[in-house]
């Protein structure tokens, strides 16, 4: 009635696991970095045009650097503390010990009911693993059976409803070595391995084996069974639907004891619990590869259940989920986390679970106002900007003509639902296209704790690992290091966000459940990802959330962002032990960009600047009227530098004969040996020789200020002071509000020579920008001309460079600072001009710029208008800034700004 194994066997480790660190945290991937070049070098598009972007646009709030704790705990375990030994009492006191069992509860076990076909057993023994060596008896409990009670429907003529149960005449003192098992109560078998466990030989021939083992079996289709099966007289139905068989094509192995388990372990809490699939019934002898048939248990709970109840034990907990919560302290944790075994200890690293309850920071979900929204209409989305919301598409859609109406996110704010775009190619319940994307009316607020998650835009992932978001039972879900805390039915009601560790799965190793596949006519496609991880869980333990990231978060230019790499599709236990599906964002690129950057007004109506042809016969030098009535002369546009910029500006500009021919005002005239504008525009080409060959110098020299000069004057007996820049031999830019804080001086001095020591003091004329507005800020420049030339080289050797590119700026910029009178730079970063329109209560122009300046709080700082922010990359530097407006209402670490690149041609013109 026992059964060999021939096969592969593994002994079985009592092992004792070392506690370090008695804490839980959150588990973290860790941040791969792509090869992105570095921060510094890094020139940015002046406005969001792009999913690439993100990263700028986030980047005040990544994380420089992530960390990664550790920890242990402390506990004895068995992997089959559940397994029963049945045995039956000779006259002569010794035991035959012919089945085996699994103990279900503290008072019950499971097993064959065939066991008891010659004579009822009278003992079980728990907690042993070697039943003849006594070296390991210390935590074996052998009880008396009270009770034999075989399934009402068996009969010892037919292999029928083969399963009973034992009732111990005491409990069992529940301990690491002896637990209870759990019940897989589901009809379908989704696993494709199990586990059968028994002590083989024991009975026939004593000695041989007397250990328990175990072996690793497939389940098989019926029909592949009932070859083995024909002609017995005890199926003469064949196999029913409640029996199954499950067999080893490789190894030459026999099934387990009659009455034993074939079991599965599956995840929870970072352990795993042995859920019985079914009992072992019966076989052909041994090494003749064979399939052994089981009774399921699933058909059977009512039964076990209702005969549990009538005996007085709790029935409740059979359930699942309540049995693997009940005795969670006493499970095997799972691989891996078992970072290694000394001996007979083990170190734990917890940051390695699969499973977590944590929630994605940027995870929504999505409601439908006064609509109780069944489960099976729940819908998630992930932030990617301050006012989107990425998801599916069927969850930006009506369910009984409502729409959704507010998502909520961490906290429990609500934000309520404005806009909802679906792709154009999505068809109900098809899993193709399925994408969509809500804009909400007040903007998220980010901060280094709440970002948003930006779109991996390339189609390969940089790690297969990444972190799927769903739900699950917060009890299953909670890292229990010690004793946990005993649990009642009202427990297992509460859900929590849970975070997968999941691999992408693509190609052969893609095993979706048959429910999907069936809705899958053609297959997966490019838009899809497959991934999931190998163990099975506990149900209930995440369900994924649809519409939710699969995210992961990256390292690029000195900083981490979370990334959503796919939206969660179809699937179930999020991806655990069979795969799921998600969509990558990527694949809808192009239709996501045309939703979210849309063309901007503002790029529109600079199409349709005011330009006027003159009289078609003027030539280059006839006298012409500029605008407001100037007397002016025809020339080619680049001896007018002033009429560039009104061009861009978009004020109205004359043009004669040709379009290159402009009406330039005689004092705008400029021609080509202007000196000043030459070594304006020459500067960018001498600074890159200069940089060549100081290549391979090493890092930046902190960053020389020569090029910063303060500019002073009198107003009555106090003397004031305004930050400068040196752009050329005779120019120094500055705020026009700096210099015009009382009234306006007409003449200034500068201090030049300080870094040297040798201080000159040089007389200059004050020229404010025409347009400047004292009240918006904006045009807030002033050049201050050299009325002095003997100081022209020792000028131009100072200077910084003009950034003139007007479409991209550097990422990271050097702010000029005053700390304790002394001059210093703080790093700054570049933020796009439409995510500081709230700090400023308005929408800043292209003609402004707005940074972020980092660690200003560590000592008292001042940042005045007029200062400048400059990209030191290269020797001397670029001026890309001069601060037009100190600090933001809300947060005085933005900074506002002229940007130079706008203004190089009033710059030119006023030369
Ligand atoms: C019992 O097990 C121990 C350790 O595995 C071994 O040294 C001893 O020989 C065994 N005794 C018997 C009777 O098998
Ligand atoms: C939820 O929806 C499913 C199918 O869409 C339906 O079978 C079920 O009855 C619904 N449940 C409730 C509580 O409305
Ligand atoms: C969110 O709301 C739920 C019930 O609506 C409440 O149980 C929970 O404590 C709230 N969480 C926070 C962080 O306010
Ligand atoms: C599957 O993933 C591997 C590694 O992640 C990658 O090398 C391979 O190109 C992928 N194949 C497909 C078809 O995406
Ligand atoms: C497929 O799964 C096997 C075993 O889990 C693993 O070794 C292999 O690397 C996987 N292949 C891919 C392409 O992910
Ligand atoms: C152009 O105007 C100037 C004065 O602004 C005048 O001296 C000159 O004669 C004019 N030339 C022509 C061709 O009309
Ligand atoms: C400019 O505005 C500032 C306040 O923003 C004020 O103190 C100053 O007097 C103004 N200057 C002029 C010339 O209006
Ligand atoms: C501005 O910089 C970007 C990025 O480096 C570059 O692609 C673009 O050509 C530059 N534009 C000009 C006008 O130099």
């Amino acid at each position: 009635m026992a059964y060999s194994f021939c096969g592969v066997a593994t002994t079985i480790l009592l092992a004792l696991v070392l506690a370090i660190v008695p804490t839980v945290e959150g588990q973290k991937l860790l941040a791969p970095s792509d090869d992105s070049p570095e921060a510094e070098h890094m020139i940015v598009p002046n406005e969001p045009k792009s999913l690439d972007d993100c990263h700028f646009r986030y980047y005040e709030f990544g994380k420089k650097s992530i960390n990664k704790p550790t920890f242990g705990v402390p506990a004895y375990l068995r992997e089959f503390a559940h397994m029963a030994a049945i045995g039956w009492t000779q006259p002569d006191k010794t035991v035959l010990w012919n089945c085996g069992g699994s103990l279900i509860s503290e008072r019950f076990v499971l097993t064959a009911a065939h066991c008891a076909q010659r004579q009822e057993p009278d003992v079980v023994r728990l907690g042993d693993i070697n039943l003849f060596n006594d070296t390991d008896d210390q935590y074996a409990q052998q009880i008396r059976i009270a009770k034999f009670i075989a399934n009402p429907s068996y009969s010892f003529l037919y292999e029928y409803h083969d399963i009973a149960l034992l009732l111990l005449e005491r409990k069992v003192v529940v301990h690491d070595t002896v637990a209870p098992a759990c019940l897989w109560n589901d009809e379908e078998i989704r696993f494709t391995s199990l586990e059968a466990t028994g002590w083989g030989a024991v009975g026939f021939v004593e000695g041989q084996t007397p250990t328990l083992l175990k072996v690793t079996l497939s389940p098989f289709e019926k029909d592949r069974c009932s070859n083995f099966i024909e002609n017995n007289r005890r199926l003469p139905n064949g196999l029913d639907s409640n029996q199954m068989c499950a067999g080893d094509d490789k190894q030459d192995t026999c099934r387990g004891d009659s009455g034993g388990p074939l079991q599965v372990k599956l995840l929870h809490n970072t352990r795993v619990t042995p859920f019985i699939v079914a009992v072992t019934s019966f076989g052909r002898p041994c090494g003749q590869s064979v399939p052994g048939i089981y009774t399921r248990v699933a058909p059977y709970i009512s039964w076990i259940q209702s005969t549990l109840k009538e005996w007085g034990e709790d029935e409740w907990l059979l359930q699942p989920q309540a049995c693997a919560r009940k005795y969670v302290e006493l499970r095997e944790y799972e691989p891996r986390v078992q970072l290694k075994k000394i001996g007979s200890q083990q170190q734990l690293d917890m940051t390695k679970a699969h499973l977590f309850s944590d929630s994605s920071r940027q995870l929504v979900e999505i409601h439908w106002e006064s609509l109780r929204v069944n489960s099976s209409n729940e819908c998630y989305g992930v932030i990617i900007d301050e006012s989107t919301v990425l998801t599916l598409a069927r969850c930006t859609m009506g369910i009984n003509g409502m729409e959704p109406t507010h998502v909520t996110f961490v906290g429990n704010k609500t934000h309520i639902i404005t806009h909802r775009y679906k792709h154009p190619n999505y068809e109900e319940s098809s899993f193709r296209n399925d994408i969509g994307v809500l804009k909400v009316k007040e903007p998220f607020e980010f901060n280094a704790d709440f970002t948003p998650a930006c779109v991996w835009t390339k189609n390969t992932y940089l790690e297969p690992e990444m972190e799927v978001t769903g739900r699950g039972l917060l009890e299953l879900n909670r890292l229990y290091t010690e004793a946990a805390p005993e649990i009642d039915r009202t427990s297992l009601t509460n859900t929590v966000d849970v975070l997968g560790i999941v691999m992408e799965q693509n190609g052969t190793n893609c095993s979706l459940p048959k429910q999907y596949t069936e809705r899958l006519p053609s297959g997966l496609s490019q838009e899809h990802v497959c991934f999931g991880a190998e163990p099975f869980l506990v149900p209930s333990t995440c369900s994924q959330a649809f519409g939710g990231p699969l995210q992961r978060e990256v390292f690029r230019y000195g900083r981490s962002l979370m990334y959503v790499n796919a939206l969660n599709l179809f699937g179930r236990d999020c991806g655990f032990g069979e795969s799921a599906v998600a969509v990558r964002p990527a694949h809808h690129r192009n239709w996501l960009e045309s939703v979210l950057y849309p063309p901007k007004e503002t790029e529109i109506v600079y199409k349709r600047q005011p330009v006027t042809f003159l009289h078609e016969g003027l030539e280059e030098g006839d006298n012409c009227t500029a605008p407001n009535g100037l007397p002016g002369v025809c020339v080619n546009y680049m001896y007018c530098p002033k009429v560039t910029h009104d061009g861009l500006r978009g004020r109205e500009v004359k043009f004669c004969e040709t379009g290159s021919l402009v009406c330039c005002p005689h004092r705008n005239i400029r021609y080509a040996t202007n000196s000043d504008a030459e070594e304006i525009d020459s500067c960018e080409r001498n600074q890159d020789t200069s940089s060549d060959e100081e290549e391979g110098s090493g890092e930046t020299s902190s960053a020389s200020l020569s090029h910063v000069v303060p500019i002073v004057w009198r107003n009555g007996r106090e003397e004031r002071v305004c930050i400068g820049t040196i752009v050329s031999s005779r120019i120094v830019l500055t705020a026009a509000s700096c210099l015009h804080a009382s009234k306006l001086p007409s003449e200034v001095e500068l201090r030049i020579g300080m870094s040297t020591g040798r201080l000159q003091f040089i007389a200059g004329e004050v020229i404010v920008h025409p347009e400047f507005d004292n009240t918006s800020k904006k045009h807030n420049l002033a050049l201050i001309k050299m009325k002095d030339t003997r100081n022209e080289e020792q000028l131009g050797q100072s200077r910084a460079c003009l950034w003139r590119n007007s479409t991209h700026t550097p990422l990271m910029i050097d702010q000029l600072v005053l700390v304790d009178r002394t001059f210093k730079t703080k790093e700054a970063h570049l933020k796009f001009n439409t995510d500081c329109r709230r700090a400023f209560r308005r929408v800043l122009s292209a003609s402004e710029l707005c940074l972020k300046v980092d660690d200003l709080d560590e000592e008292p700082v001042l940042i005045d208008d007029g200062m400048p922010a400059f990209w030191s990359k290269r020797d001397g530097g670029y001026l890309v800034g001069i601060v037009s407006h100190r600090s933001s209402v809300s947060d005085r670490s933005i900074v506002r700004y002229t940007r130079l690149s706008s203004y190089i041609d009033w710059i030119k013109s006023e030369l």
